[in-house]
């Protein structure tokens, strides 16, 4: 063996020990052999027990269109039975022998992977036909190291097996991490698209999910590209590979988007022309309740077993977040719904305030918006609109609807009650947040309010707005000693208000507010 060669085996027996992956190894392996094949490029197939199927592990120079007819050597058989040969064989590239009719000089030479009589892939070479290739003794050569290559492939698999189980590990801690970090379910579905897509690489990735009323998969989350690039349209999702997923259950591998008669016509991506798709359905006890979409794998030509493995551990994720977020949903709505009967408590108490509590909800959440407030906050505000007035029921209705001046004692015993609707809601656990709210709901901007005389900014922000749409109710509704103000005068007066009983800001975002409700048609009183 002449010394070069020499040196190139003694570099694939060192890289035995010190390779990093597969990929090095091969590279390593058929060094010595480049000047007697001059091979333009190949790829390494590993043998998958768990799925029984080849999956792609390597690929050097090799185009798309070749890469696709060593797949379509797999379908055919023609892989299995080169390992069933155990020996290095030599195939006609197909597509050259269809246009020239005859043997060209593009050759693909499968060379076996066995180890200990068990098949662990197959490395195909693409080389022109020469009398090197032909050559028993190259042939023969190849044979001994393709055993000795075997070997530390399986080795390598068996590593990566071990690497691979603790990715999935590592994988599943990220994912239950994001679910128990927020109860709202489209900021959780964002950062588990996000995850899938680094762990599945993929250019974009959309997430759907099943409508709980009518049945229709909206789009919900997206990364890499608008949700608008998702057809709204329900036919052209049923018709599309989307539509298929959610309707059969399984998941959906897709080489070539663009050539795939089953979908390419649907419309179910708007402007957009994905190359690979590798989809997968959510699915519940109940069916199927959202797709996961990633498209187009990164620096690899197909999506592989291997990513829909990953895909289907993080859709899981999806769905344990899914079924949560149901569940928090239903509790959540009987628990207005019961916060909802309670004001009606309230109302029947004060007649003269009947439906104030919800009215008030409906002008603080629209205040609310205005100052760009987040999802908690908001929430917190709904339930402390709708019960800060909670307190009354433990106020003499005598007092409550006397007609006349009030007593200095009556008048303290209605200031008693932000104190006495603290009280009553303390007990459940879900309010606690908005315990401030209802105690501080009649604090003064100049410090003159009760029960505790906050100043300024030191009155919690969202009891400040409730006293600026509590006031602007009261005062466009009868009471018993008065009839309501008109819209004009009742701004009048919260503008006067201004700097001393109101946070002026938050007066001038409420103006706003009840300006364009009141565009929008009268702001109606029960
Ligand atoms: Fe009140």
């Amino acid at each position: 063996m002449p010394p070069d060669k020499l040196k190139d085996l003694q570099t694939f027996l060192e890289s035995l020990t010190h390779a990093e992956g597969i990929g090095n190894l091969v590279e390593q392996a058929l060094k010595p052999f480049k000047s007697s094949l001059n091979y333009r490029g190949y790829l390494v197939l590993v043998l998958d027990e768990e799925e029984d199927q080849f999956s792609l592990r390597y690929v050097r120079n090799l185009s798309r269109s070749s890469q696709k007819t060593v797949f379509n050597l797999i379908d055919e058989g023609i892989i299995d039975w080169s390992l069933e040969r155990g020996e290095p064989t030599i195939i006609p590239h197909p597509q050259r022998i269809e246009q020239l009719g005859h043997l060209t000089e593009d050759n693909f030479l499968i060379i076996p992977l066995i180890a200990g009589g068990e098949r662990v892939g197959a490395i195909v070479v693409l080389c022109p036909l020469s009398d090197n290739l032909m050559n028993n003794q190259v042939l023969k050569s190849l044979s001994i190291l393709s055993h000795i290559l075997a070997t530390a492939i399986e080795n390598f698999k068996l590593r990566s097996n071990v690497q691979r189980k603790i990715e999935k590990l590592s994988t599943l801690i990220k994912a239950s991490t994001i679910i128990s970090s927020s109860l709202i379910l489209d900021d959780v579905l964002s950062s588990l698209l996000k995850l899938t897509l680094k762990e599945v690489t993929s250019e974009y990735g959309f997430l759907l999910l099943m409508d709980r009323e009518n049945e229709q998969l909206l789009p919900k989350a997206s990364l890499g590209a608008s949700l608008s690039k998702i057809s709204n349209d329900p036919k052209s999702l049923s018709k599309g590979a989307i539509g298929l997923v959610a309707k059969s259950g399984k998941p959906l591998i897709i080489d070539d988007y663009e050539k795939d008669p089953r979908f390419c016509a649907s419309g179910e991506f708007v402007g957009l022309a994905p190359r690979t798709l590798l989809l997968v359905p959510l699915k519940t006890k109940k069916g199927v309740s959202g797709v996961l979409v990633l498209c187009n794998a990164r620096d690899k030509p197909f999506y592989t077993n291997d990513n829909l493995r990953t895909a289907l551990t993080l859709a899981n994720s999806a769905v344990v977040a899914i079924e949560k977020s149901y569940l928090y949903e239903d509790l959540r709505q009987s628990f207005l719904d019961t916060v909802i009967a309670l004001t009606t408590l309230i109302d029947m108490k004060d007649r003269y305030t009947r439906g104030h509590s919800v009215r008030v909800t409906r002008y603080c959440l629209q205040i609310a918006r205005k100052l760009n407030l987040s999802r908690r906050e908001i929430e917190i505000l709904k339930f402390g609109a709708l019960l800060h007035d909670i307190g009354k029921v433990g106020v003499d209705e005598s007092i409550l609807h006397k007609p006349s001046k009030l007593t200095d004692e009556e008048y303290k015993a209605i200031k008693r009650h932000p104190e006495m609707g603290e009280d009553v809601i303390r007990h459940i656990k879900f309010l606690e947040e908005g315990l401030q709210i209802i105690r501080h709901h009649h604090e003064r901007y100049d410090g003159k309010g009760y029960p505790n005389g906050l100043k300024g900014k030191d009155i919690p922000l969202l009891a400040r707005i409730i006293a600026v749409a509590d006031a602007f109710d009261a005062m466009t509704s009868d009471r018993p000693y008065r009839k309501a103000f008109s819209f004009q005068k009742t701004i009048e007066e919260l503008k006067k208000g201004a700097g001393t009983q109101f946070d002026p800001e938050i007066v001038k975002l409420a103006i706003a507010v009840f300006k364009e409700m009141r565009k929008q048609g009268p702001i109606l009183h029960w």
